[in-house]
């Protein structure tokens, strides 16, 4: 474990619990399992605090909050997460919301078998093997949640986001959504296709933010709306 020293260490980001390391260089969360790592990620030490470093390029919610992307999370929110695959971002968000509770939902069994380990240590992640685009399926396991965070590569995904919109976000809550315009149209212009799934949540959600996450992840928007 490295230290970090210096008053930089623990400057807050708006109001995540992510901290800056190393004057500005890379951004951390503290871990909520000490002495233990998810992926290869790197452990520091700041004012008797261990960090996790958080990589941009294997989390798009990190690169977009580097890219200035601001959400109200707060220490006990609850959150649906849906394609959590073998949990590196559910981790990061598991730091930050001591708390709270992520509802961690992945289709594919391989990637759930680490997350199910990843949850051993993590008394607030709920690991949930089934398909995000069939919530009814997982109605016995989630409770209303402030926010929903999505990444997955699927055609319909804004409609994944609207029908779990629907069934689990609070009114007010927030939608945290991470578009990959190759996996709905590789033919057309990313902008276009960015385009054409905010028009459709527009219809029940007031889009607030977008912001492309390159050069970290190609193709990628991040875009967060509020549930009204
Ligand atoms: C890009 S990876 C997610 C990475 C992860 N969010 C992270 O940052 O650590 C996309 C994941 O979505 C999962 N997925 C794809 N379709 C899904 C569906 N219909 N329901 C749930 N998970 C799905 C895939 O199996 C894959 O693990």
């Amino acid at each position: 474990m490295s230290k970090v020293q210096g008053p930089e260490a623990h400057g807050k980001i708006s109001n995540l619990y992510a901290i800056w390391i190393d004057g500005r260089k890379h951004l951390a969360t503290p871990n909520l399992a000490p002495g233990k790592k998810v992926y290869d990620e790197r452990i520091v030490n700041a004012g008797g605090t261990e960090y996790r470093l958080w990589n941009p390029w294997r989390s798009k919610l990190c690169a977009a909050v580097l890219k200035g992307i601001n959400f109200p999370l707060e220490s006990d929110s609850r959150i649906l997460y849906l394609g959590a695959a073998t949990g590196t971002t559910v981790s990061h968000i598991s730091d930050m919301v001591p708390d709270g509770i992520i509802y961690a939902v992945e289709i594919s069994p391989r990637p759930v078998s680490n997350l199910i380990e990843t949850a051993r240590s993590r008394k607030n992640v709920i690991p949930i093997l089934a398909d995000a685009a069939r919530p009814s399926t997982y109605l016995g396991m989630v409770e209303t949640v402030d926010f929903i965070y999505q990444d997955i590569a699927q055609r319909d995904q804004a409609g994944i986001a609207l029908k779990n919109g629907r069934t689990y976000l609070r009114k007010g809550g927030t939608l945290v959504l991470a578009l990959k315009s190759q996996s709905i149209d590789s033919a057309a212009k990313p902008g276009r296709v960015f385009e054409g799934e905010a028009e459709k949540l527009s219809e029940e959600f007031r889009i607030r933010n977008r912001v492309r996450l390159e050069p970290h992840h190609k193709y990628h928007m991040m875009l967060t709306a509020d549930y009204v």
